[in-house]
């Protein structure tokens, strides 16, 4: 029999999706989670915290391979630290680390005056997983739809709505996410893959214009320049997977449109 496949986060947006492809495929799945959540077929549930690191011996227990996909914007690295270790102390064979596109580009020192470590977290986090002595995998990825919503929907609640100007992103659905990380989950220890972005690079100030318009609401947009080195190495581009900025080819590609008529409704007609 396979041991069951520990994934942390497994309650997130990202996780939840993971969960949800291992199951599909028929394997036993063990999710990591601060909360309690009943288990189901198939899906086990295990109350553990990877700050203070309660519970996550018995969650890494006669597990091989483990996903990572819990984070927090500020303490990526303590609990990669916590989670390395127990697997560690489980034998585990393979781990696999989600991670951001730009690690190893942007610099920590913020957005204007604004101190912005997120990228520097995770690029030590990458690390903690690259010396744990463990077989892993990392594969960085750029945003996800769901974040790009949630900013959207914040931005457009003022009536005047400031949009750094220069900005380009590459966002992805999550659903292909977790379907390359169940892929490399299955595979061998492959150390860093390809990037992964969407099949389109968008302007900050279209993806909001596409929001409002599938949202059928009105906003006043103007440009801002963003100074600090962070808004500059996004402005040339350290932000979005290598590549021309045309399409990357959109064939059986979830696009933003696409993902903005999904959840906003059909009243939204995308021209996608
Ligand atoms: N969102 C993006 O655009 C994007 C892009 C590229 C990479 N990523 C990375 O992908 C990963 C998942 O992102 P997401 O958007 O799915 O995040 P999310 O929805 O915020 O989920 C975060 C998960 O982390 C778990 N978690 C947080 N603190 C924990 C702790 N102390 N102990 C155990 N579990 C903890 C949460 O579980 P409980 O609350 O149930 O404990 C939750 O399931 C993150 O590492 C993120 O940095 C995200």
């Amino acid at each position: 029999m396979t041991a069951p496949i520990l994934v942390t986060g497994g309650s997130g947006t990202l996780g939840r999706r993971v969960v949800a492809d291992l199951h599909g495929a028929g394997r036993e799945v063990r999710v990591l989670s601060r909360r309690g959540h009943a288990s189901e077929d198939g899906v086990i549930y295990v109350r553990g915290d990877l700050l203070t690191g309660e519970g996550v011996d018995g969650a890494a227990s006669g597990i091989d391979t483990i996903i990572h996909c819990a984070g927090s914007f500020k303490d990526d690295v303590k609990m990669t630290e916590t989670l390395a270790r127990a697997a560690s102390r489980a034998g585990a064979s393979h781990i696999v680390f989600i991670s951001v596109v730009g690690t190893d580009r942007i610099p920590v020192v913020g957005f204007g005056r604004l101190p912005f470590a997120y990228f520097r977290n995770k690029q030590d986090a990458e690390r903690v997983i690259a010396e744990s002595g463990l077989p892993w995998t990392t594969l960085r990825a750029t945003q996800f739809y769901d974040l790009f919503l949630i900013v959207a929907r914040g931005l457009t609640k003022l009536p005047l709505v400031p949009v750094p100007a220069g900005f380009r992103f590459q966002p992805v659905d999550v659903d292909e996410v977790a379907a390359r990380l169940v892929e490399l989950a299955l595979g061998e220890p492959a150390g860093y893959v390809a990037d992964l972005g969407g099949p389109r690079m968008y302007r900050m100030v279209d993806l909001i214009r596409t929001y409002l318009r599938a949202a059928h609401r009105r906003r006043l947009l103007f440009p801002i320049w963003v100074g600090g080195k962070t808004a500059r190495v996004i402005r040339a581009g350290g932000n979005v997977v290598a590549g021309p900025l045309e399409p990357v080819g959109t064939a059986n590609r979830k696009t933003w449109e696409a993902f903005l008529t999904e959840r906003l409704g059909q009243r939204y007609t995308a021209s996608v």
